[in-house]
């Protein structure tokens, strides 16, 4: 680190004007820039892809982004907090909880339980920091006020209190939910919140209803990636749990197993850091089931959901 800490201004090719411009689009921080491309930054300062280059590479050099130790990475590590399910079972098979720093993709079939992990973290993450935010974008109108209450009461935590911190935002095509994941960098700044969990609850269904057919595939995929990437960034900047919710389709080419994957396809897969399938189990319960980890075996679980919470069988 040099003396003074160095700003968007001090790098390359960067005057008032286009630091104005990109701290517009949420781009007024070295680490913002840094891991950027140049094609967003070209869009939203109208510079040059050469002169986006330059920043990009000034704004890594200055944050050393280049190789460093496990050591290193282990203490960056330290800062991950760990979101409870409240289903003890459910924790240990995540090795503790929903983390930050990732994106934490849910997938299954309807009535599984995906909405409802979604009001949990939402509880969970401020009855453990009573400073934090919750950031909620709802694609289907089933985010339910009324239910937070009822499981912030199971939590023994002040509802009024997670009602305040939660900032809900109705998405009402795929086009809005691309623009507000792009406010949330704003959101945060301007309002200094402190927030752990993002949710995107569905992730896929505006994509998956408004792109029909074949011919529409690429394109829906390239704004899915889209998405995931502002996801990842804002997940990587802000140390934020990033839950997203995924519905399965049946897979015709699948004879033995279960005959179901997840909507979204590769891009989805491979940018979420965890993948749990829920599905319905025995009596009315819920497995969940980790699928993709960077550091967890696979395996199973199963709970109840209840008027409280999750229930361990
Ligand atoms: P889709 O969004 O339709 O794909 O489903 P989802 O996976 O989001 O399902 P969701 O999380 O909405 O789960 C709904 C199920 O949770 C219900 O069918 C109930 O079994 C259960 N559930 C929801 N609220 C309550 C509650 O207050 N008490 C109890 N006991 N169960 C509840
Ligand atoms: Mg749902």
């Amino acid at each position: 680190m040099t003396e003074k800490e160095m700003t968007v201004l001090d790098l390359p090719g960067v005057g008032a004007a286009t630091a104005e411009k990109l701290a517009e689009s949420g781009y007024d921080t070295l680490m913002a820039i840094a891991v950027s491309t140049p094609g967003e930054l070209v869009e939203s300062a109208g510079i040059t892809e050469t002169v986006a280059r330059k920043m990009i590479n000034a704004a890594r050099n200055e944050l050393k982004m280049g190789f460093e130790s496990g050591e290193q990475v282990l203490k960056r590590r330290e800062r991950v907090i760990k979101v409870s399910t409240g289903s003890e079972n459910f924790n240990k098979l995540l090795g503790g909880g929903f983390e930050t720093g990732a994106i934490i993709e849910c997938f299954g079939e309807y009535g599984s339980g995906k909405t409802q992990i979604g009001h949990i973290l939402s509880v969970s993450a401020i009855k453990a920091n009573p400073d934090a935010s919750v950031i909620y974008i709802d694609t289907e109108n089933t985010f339910r006020p009324e239910r937070i209450i009822e499981l912030a009461n199971g939590a023994k935590v002040d509802p009024q209190k997670v009602l305040k911190q939660l900032k809900v935002a109705r998405a009402y095509n795929s086009d809005h939910q691309l623009l507000l994941a792009d406010k949330v960098e704003e959101l945060i700044k301007e309002n200094k919140l402190n927030v752990t969990v993002l949710i995107i609850d569905s992730l896929t269904a505006h994509f998956r209803a408004e792109f029909v057919g074949r011919g529409t595939l690429a394109e829906r995929q390239q704004k899915i990636n889209k998405h995931m990437h502002t996801l990842l960034r804002l997940a990587d900047t802000h140390n934020l749990c990033v839950y997203v919710t995924n519905q399965v389709m049946h897979d015709p080419a699948q004879f033995f197993g279960d005959p179901t994957k997840a909507v979204g396809g590769n891009i989805v897969a491979h940018a979420s850091t965890f993948r749990i399938y829920l599905r319905k189990g025995k009596k009315g319960s819920r497995v969940a089931k980790l699928v993709d980890s960077p550091n967890l075996p696979d395996g199973e679980c199963n709970f109840f959901v209840e008027t409280e919470g999750l229930r361990d069988v």
